[in-house]
């Protein structure tokens, strides 16, 4: 972190950061120092309430001792240890750990490093699996419009975000899209999942028709859509999917990077709606968000299927050289002890009554298009400006922050994702802040 002294321009200029407008943001420098519980601080020392649970990942709360003293212990007894070949205890322990709390029926698992990673790996698995089982000519992968899935070629070509690939030239071939589930017509202002677009999923029958079903390797969908701007899965939708998938061979991935780990009141999403995929692929909250991992849980059946030929074959040419790294695996274990000790995964469903009350009441505010909820997730959705689409986010989540709090923002919707451990209180402030920030936005016009 820059101490203040430092913030001289060649260090700011030496940092090309992600996903941010770097120059407007370097004109005027937003720094997080430090964090605690549900706050960030500053750096000149303002507090930050956060609802974004930092990018979707710190679910447990902020500066939790045993995640860090756990990953202190684990870097002095093994800082490394290569997983080509080789191995160590805490990545076995971890992936232990993870499968007594994944959906039944997944249980076995590979460590990456990153949501993205997680994708192209599961991407790659549904490829190599159908090849396994003699039919290689299933390589099509469908995602949906307004998808997204990391920013890997494999995640950007089955992701439906135009702006995420429009400068990368040609994508992976071979890969199609589902119709997006958003119908604000419909559905405006619902309560939960939306009771209007089930049929949306009977648009895999057109994808099939254009293919042939047995072309089709597998369709990636995010339970509930994060990054477009948070959009729940209609009632019966992911159910629909999965029987087509289901009736036509072809592998349901469910990209649980922001909806695993007790997002939606439950472990993961598959658990909250009741339809388990074949695989899932999940970050962020894996670790807390301290340490960088991901990982891609599938079945026996799946697993199997690859563990061909003489023994002393690899089976999966791929991995990285920090799959299931010490200090990653270290604060995995340490993550899900929290989860578990203080009920972290459901404690969202307890809370989902009142934070629903909560956001549903910024519909009063001034330009909001939308509310939109599930679990403890939101999206609150602003009538952009005219002819600047995503300007009015921008001066909301700008206006947020000067009022101490921090808010995802993605185009013109605020996206709310706060640390699990959030109090009836802090929702109050949080949903009071928000307000602010939106009637500033909008009298800004
Ligand atoms: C659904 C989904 N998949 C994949 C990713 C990519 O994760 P990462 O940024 O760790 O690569 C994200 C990140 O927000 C995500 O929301």
């Amino acid at each position: 972190m820059l101490d203040r002294a430092d913030q001289d321009d060649e260090a700011l200029a030496a940092w090309w950061m992600p996903f941010t407008a770097n120059r407007q943001f370097k004109s005027s420098p937003r720094l997080l120092q430090r964090a605690e519980g549900m706050h960030y601080w500053t750096d000149n020392g303002r507090q930050v309430l956060d609802g974004a649970a930092g990018l979707w990942c710190v679910n447990a709360g902020h500066g939790r001792r045993e995640i860090a003293d756990a990953v202190h212990q684990a870097m002095l007894e093994l800082d490394y240890a290569p997983p080509f070949q080789m191995g160590h205890p805490l990545a076995f322990r971890a992936a232990r750990a993870l499968k007594q709390v994944l959906p039944p029926g997944l249980e076995r698992i590979f460590f990456v490093n990153s949501g993205s990673e997680a994708v192209d790996t599961a991407l790659k698995m549904a490829r190599a699996f159908h090849r396994a089982r003699g039919e290689p000519e299933r390589v099509w992968l469908v995602g949906r419009e307004r998808g997204y899935h990391g920013v890997n070629f494999g995640g950007i070509s089955v992701g439906g975000i135009p702006n995420n690939r429009a400068a990368f030239g040609p994508l992976l071939a071979e890969t199609d899209h589902l119709r997006h589930t958003h119908d604000p017509e419909r559905n405006r202002f619902s309560r939960g999942q939306p009771q209007h677009g089930a049929e949306f999923a009977d648009d895999l029958l057109r994808v099939i028709d254009r293919h042939g079903a047995e072309r089709i390797a597998a369709v990636i969908v995010e339970p509930v859509a994060g990054s477009t701007g948070v959009l729940p899965p209609p009632a019966g939708y992911l159910e629909r999917l999965r029987e087509i998938c289901t009736a036509n061979g072809i592998l349901l991935i469910f990209d649980e990077v922001i909806t695993g780990f007790g997002r939606l009141g439950a472990p993961f999403a598959a658990d909250r709606i009741g339809v388990t995929p074949d695989m899932i692929t999940m970050a962020k909250g894996l670790t807390n968000g301290a340490v960088p991992m991901g990982a891609v849980a599938v079945g026996a059946m799946m697993h199997d299927a690859l563990m061909q030929g003489p023994e002393a074959a690899i089976e999966l040419f791929h991995g990285y050289t920090y799959s299931g790294h010490p200090a990653a695996s270290a604060a995995l274990i340490a993550t899900l002890a929290i989860y578990e000790r203080e009920q972290l995964l459901t404690r969202g469903a307890t809370l989902e009554p009142y934070w629903q009350d909560a956001v549903h009441s910024l519909r009063q505010a001034p330009g909001v298009a939308d509310v939109r909820d599930l679990g403890l997730v939101a999206g609150v959705e602003l009538e952009p400006l005219d002819g600047e689409p995503g300007a009015k986010g921008y001066r909301a989540l700008c206006a947020a922050f000067a009022a101490g709090l921090l808010v995802r923002v993605t185009g013109d919707t605020i996206a709310l994702s706060p640390p699990l451990v959030i109090s009836e209180n802090d929702i109050d402030e949080l949903v009071d802040k928000l307000r602010g920030a939106i009637a500033t936005a909008h009298g800004g016009q």
